[in-house]
Order: structure tokens, then C-alpha cells, then sequence
């Protein structure tokens, strides 16, 4: 493979293209291994950071995109439409929570996000009130890299600093207190309220990643907190979007992390596993409420429902739904709950956390990830930390034995050197 042309010319993701730093050229993908070029296999760790839930290669899946091929790759939705839209949207509305029944395709997780933000301020709009068009949300959060949805991530980890003036200034509640499992006391709403009792006249919608928050540092917090926040919304007159992109299509241990509050959003976005990580697709999906309140509403990506990722994320969430999913995360939840147990009295660690398929471990200082990821690769296990954080969030179809290897390899971590006292760093 011509690295040398790749460090040059191909940009990866947050990166600078005067000092790249090394990337690892893959030829192949199977199962839960990422197979690089000398041949290495590599058990993926984080699923291709989080979307690939069946695994690679998956026959089933490849047999879907193959099929639809055969028939046509892509129409325009303006005007059009066809069976892979139709049959994904009757599987999604037969899993997402009850109420809502309405979607809107997009291209990727932020899309689905700005497409959510727009839906919002154009349901106020339409209600008569223009003024309403700020958004709220908690520190703390990720809902990708667009411009609306930047706006809504931390400010700090998001970086609102580098586009001050572009980015819009959002309301900012603090970071849920109260984890996950611990005991609730409505103080920990108090910030919040009080937030949005302040901007009422002003806010849209307040948004939340449901339990757990991602790429802003892998925090679980407590379903009270959502459930508390969804009556805030009703009390008050704002709309609730949910940001399922990390959670969705069971991560959680529920096939929706909002189902853990037993709370159904006015806005809920969903991407990543949706096709199984096949292809970039995502869904805004709303209630009649919103949607019909909303008169013309003003988004069409060009490949807005695209069939191919249309008929593999219907085959993904056929595989999903006809297998015991809820039993697979319940196992990997109870081997990462052991094996990430006794880290967590190591001196550099802070916290374990572990929730459905998801282990993080905290450590005390940022994590060198370059350093790092050489030794993961020479033990055959693919991770990629950020800040602090290690993580694990595997394909479902994972082995015990795989995710040994790789908690291992993070035990590792801890008796080598692999920190460095500086900078900011990214999923
Ligand atoms: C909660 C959440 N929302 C939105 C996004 C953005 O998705 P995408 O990278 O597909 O644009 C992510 C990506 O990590 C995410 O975790």
C-alpha cells in the first residue's frame, strides 16, 4: 500500500496533515479482526468506533447490498421512493419506542442531529413562535462534527473556541452528577431546571445523549435524570431530542437507552449500528405531533435513503432482532464487569465503568495513544483511547476469549508507561 501518498495527500480524522501520526493499512476485515496488510489480525475493540455490531464480512449483510445491486444502487428520494426505504422503516417503527412514527433519512449521525435541531426550531416557527430556536443540553455531550451539532457538544472538548462567532452559543447545564446506579435526589436536576425555567421563552429544545454520554468521556448517568428531564420538557414547553447515535440498536442492554427511563422523546436520532456499520446512514425520528406541525420541512440530502444502506440496515435489524441480543450484551456486560474489575484498584486508574457492551476505564492522566495503539497492534488487539479514556465497545458477536485478550492488553496499560501529562485528544 503507498503510505507515503496516504501521509501526503488522505486526510484522517483529526489529524494534521504536516505531522501525521501512523496509520495502520488494513486489507481485509472478518468477524470481530481487522487484517492489516503484513497479515496481522487485530481483534477490534471498539467495533470501528462503535457501528459494526454484527461483526465484518457478514454474509448476510454482504448478501444484502449484492441483492440490491442487482436491482439499482441509488434514485433520488425527491419525488421517488422504493421497497428498501418502506421495509427499513417498518422494522425501525416496530423497535423504537412507542409515539414515534415518523422518519427522516440522512447520511450520517451529525446529520441526523442538525436535521433534529432544524425540525425543532421549525415545529416552534410554525407554532407561532420564531423566538423559539435555542437548544439546551448538559456539558459533557457529543453529537458530532457539524456545525449545529458542534454547537451542542461540550465547548470544551468540542473546541467551540477554535470557531468563536460561527458556532452558536447554546445554553449549558452541568454534567448529570448523579451516576449510574447511584441514589437519586432531585438536586441533581436543580441546574437544569433552573436553566430552562430561565430561557424558557427562547429554547426549541433541550438535547441529551440518553445515559450514557460517548465520545465526551464515556459517563453513565442515572435514568432519573431523563426521566426528570422529559417532564421538565412537557412542563415547560420545549422539546426533547434524544441523540441515540452511540446507544442505539442495543448497546445499552435495552434496545434504546431512553427505554431505561421508560421515556419516549419528541425527537429521537439514530446512525452508526443502524446498517451495521456497513454503509453511512441516519434516521431523525419524530411523533405526528411534531411532524405535522411542522409545515414543509426543509432538508433533502442528495443521498437522502439510499437504497443499498437501506436494504443491509433492514437486514441488520432483522439479524438483530431475530437473535438473542439481550442475552450476548448481558454476557459481554458480565465478562467486562470481571475482567475490568481489578483494574480499577490499580493506583492510575480513577474509575471502571461498564454498562451492556460497554467497559471504560478511567485513568488518572491522558493516555499517549500513539504509544499505546503500537503496543495493542504487537499484541493483536485493536483500541483507540482518547484523553483518559479506554474503552471497549465490541461487535456483539464477539468471544470470551477475544475480549480477554483485549482487557489484557488494556491491563497492560497500567503497568507500562502510556501517559502523557498534556494536550487534547479525540475518538
Ligand atoms: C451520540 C452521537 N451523536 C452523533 C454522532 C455523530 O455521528 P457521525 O460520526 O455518524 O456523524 C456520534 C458519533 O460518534 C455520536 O456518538
Amino acid at each position: 500500500m503507498d503510505l507515503k501518498f496516504d501521509k501526503e495527500h488522505v486526510w484522517h480524522p483529526y489529524t494534521s496533515l504536516s505531522n501525521p501520526p501512523e496509520v495502520y493499512p488494513v486489507v481485509g476485515a472478518e468477524g470481530c479482526e481487522i487484517i492489516l496488510e503484513d497479515g496481522t489480525r487485530l481483534v477490534d475493540g471498539i467495533s470501528s468506533w462503535w457501528c459494526v455490531i454484527h461483526g465484518y464480512n457478514h454474509p448476510a449483510l454482504n448478501e444484502a447490498i449484492l441483492n440490491q445491486t442487482k436491482s439499482f444502487s441509488h434514485v433520488m428520494f425527491g419525488g421517488l421512493t422504493h421497497e428498501p426505504a418502506i421495509s427499513l422503516t417498518k422494522k425501525l417503527l416496530e423497535i423504537v419506542p412507542q409515539g414515534l412514527n415518523k422518519v427522516f433519512y440522512s447520511d450520517s449521525g451529525s446529520v441526523s442531529v442538525e436535521v433534529a435541531i432544524k425540525m425543532a426550531i421549525q415545529y416552534w416557527q410554525a407554532q407561532g413562535h420564531p423566538e423559539k430556536k435555542q437548544l439546551i443540553t448538559i456539558r459533557g455531550g457529543y453529537h458530532g462534527d457539524t456545525i449545529g451539532a458542534m454547537s451542542v457538544c461540550d465547548p470544551i472538548s468540542g473546541m467551540h473556541s477554535l470557531f468563536k462567532g460561527v458556532v452558536k452559543e447554546q445554553i449549558f447545564s452541568e454534567r448529570p452528577k448523579c451516576k449510574l446506579g447511584k441514589e437519586w435526589d432531585d438536586k441533581f436536576i436543580h441546574d437544569l431546571e433552573v436553566k430552562i425555567k430561565r430561557h424558557q421563552q427562547d429554547l426549541a429544545a433541550l438535547i441529551l445523549e440518553p445515559i450514557v454520554q460517548g465520545a465526551g468521556g464515556m459517563w453513565f448517568y442515572s435514568p432519573m435524570y431523563l426521566k426528570r428531564a422529559k417532564e421538565l420538557c412537557e412542563q415547560y414547553d420545549i422539546l426533547l431530542i434524544i441523540d441515540e447515535v452511540a446507544t442505539g440498536f442495543g448497546r445499552t442492554g435495552k434496545m434504546f437507552a431512553c427505554e431505561w427511563a421508560g421515556i419516549t422523546p419528541d425527537i429521537m436520532c439514530v446512525g452508526k449500528g443502524l446498517t451495521g456499520g456497513y454503509m453511512s446512514l441516519a434516521a431523525t425520528i419524530t411523533t405526528e405531533q411534531v411532524a405535522y406541525g411542522i409545515s414543509t420541512f426543509m432538508h433533502g440530502p442528495t443521498f437522502m435513503a439510499n437504497p443499498l444502506a437501506c436494504a443491509v440496515a433492514t437486514k441488520s435489524l432483522e439479524l438483530l432482532t431475530s437473535m438473542d441480543w439481550q442475552e450476548k450484551v448481558l454476557s459481554i456486560e458480565n465478562i467486562l464487569r470481571v475482567g475490568l474489575a481489578p483494574l480499577a484498584s490499580n493506583k492510575a486508574v480513577r474509575e471502571a465503568r461498564v454498562l451492556g457492551a460497554i467497559g471504560v476505564v478511567e485513568m488518572k492522566e491522558t493516555i499517549d495513544v500513539a504509544a499505546f495503539q503500537k503496543m495493542a497492534v504487537s499484541r493483536g488487539v485493536w483500541l483507540r483511547p482518547f484523553g483518559n479514556i479506554v474503552y471497549i465497545m465490541p461487535a456483539y458477536v464477539i468471544s470470551e476469549e477475544q475480549l480477554q485478550k483485549i482487557i489484557s492488553v488494556i491491563a497492560t496499560l497500567l503497568d507500562l508507561d502510556f501517559f502523557k501529562k498534556s494536550t487534547v485528544s479525540f475518538v
